[in-house]
């Protein structure tokens, strides 16, 4: 569904990724792992047209992604939760879900927020409330529901459970495995290595920009190179 092939990208003068390389293949949950500065964040940027490719492609259904635009990326089915939750917290619960559907082509749709709303039944009763009022877990409920509402096909995560009390994450973990029994392929970004490979099949490590692993949870977890980079982390 997704692949990126030797991925570089510049953040002005300074090269932020170099040769990142993964595929995420339809109704796979896929992570993406490594340490603050890696390239994680950049590489979701790139996928969505945030930043342009300095070499390398990005193909989505097999098609190339040239910088896409905003309209491009949500029609072609690709939804961000971006790091940090970015909401409107001024505007209300529902106010925050409806921009999800903004740039969606079927707009009369009403059945994605009935979703969301069955999926984090507490934005129901939240859902005059200002965002910035709600808890940081709440919050990503928002933001998760938010993406949701242009009905992708691919979603990406980035770090969705910074600033999540543990009793959510749960919550929002369970959530994220119906959305994908529900048909929606996933690529999370998450620092806590024992969390994410507790959810995804197979994960990739960048380092410096880089892909420096791949495999299965069970593969990863019992490769020496991969604990002496990250289980001792934690
Ligand atoms: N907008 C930007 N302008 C300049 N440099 C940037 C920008 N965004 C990221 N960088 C730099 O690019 C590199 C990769 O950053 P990126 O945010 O992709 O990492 P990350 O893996 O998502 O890290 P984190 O876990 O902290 O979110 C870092 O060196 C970072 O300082
Ligand atoms: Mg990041």
């Amino acid at each position: 569904m997704l692949t990126l092939s030797h991925l570089a990208v510049d953040h002005g003068k300074a090269r932020a990724l170099w040769d990142l390389s993964l595929h995420v293949g339809r109704g796979e949950k896929i992570g993406l792992l490594g340490a603050n500065g890696a390239g994680k964040s950049t590489a979701m940027g790139a996928v969505i047209g945030l930043y342009q490719v300095a070499a390398g492609t990005v193909t989505f259904d097999g098609v190339l992604q040239v910088q896409p635009t905003t309209a491009q990326t949500v029609a072609s089915g690709i939804a961000l939760v971006p790091e940090g939750r970015r909401l409107f917290p001024g505007m209300t619960v529902l106010e925050n879900l409806q921009m999800g559907a903004f740039a969606a082509t079927d707009r009369a749709d009403a059945e994605p927020l009935e979703q969301v709303l069955k999926l984090f039944p507490i934005l129901r009763q939240k859902a005059r409330q200002a965002a910035g009022e709600l808890s940081g877990g709440q919050q990503q409920m928002v933001a998760i529901g938010r993406a949701l509402m242009s009905s992708p096909r691919l979603l990406l995560l980035d770090e969705p459970f910074i600033g999540v009390a543990p009793m959510l994450v749960e919550e929002i973990l369970a959530a994220l495995r119906q959305i994908a029994v529900d048909g929606v392929t996933m690529l999370l970004v998450e620092q806590n290595t024992h969390r994410a490979l507790g959810f995804v099949d197979r994960a990739y490590v960048v380092e410096n920009g880089r892909t420096v692993l791949e495999g299965g949870s069970e593969e990863l977890f019992a490769d020496p190179a991969f604990a002496a980079k990250f289980l001792g982390l934690e």
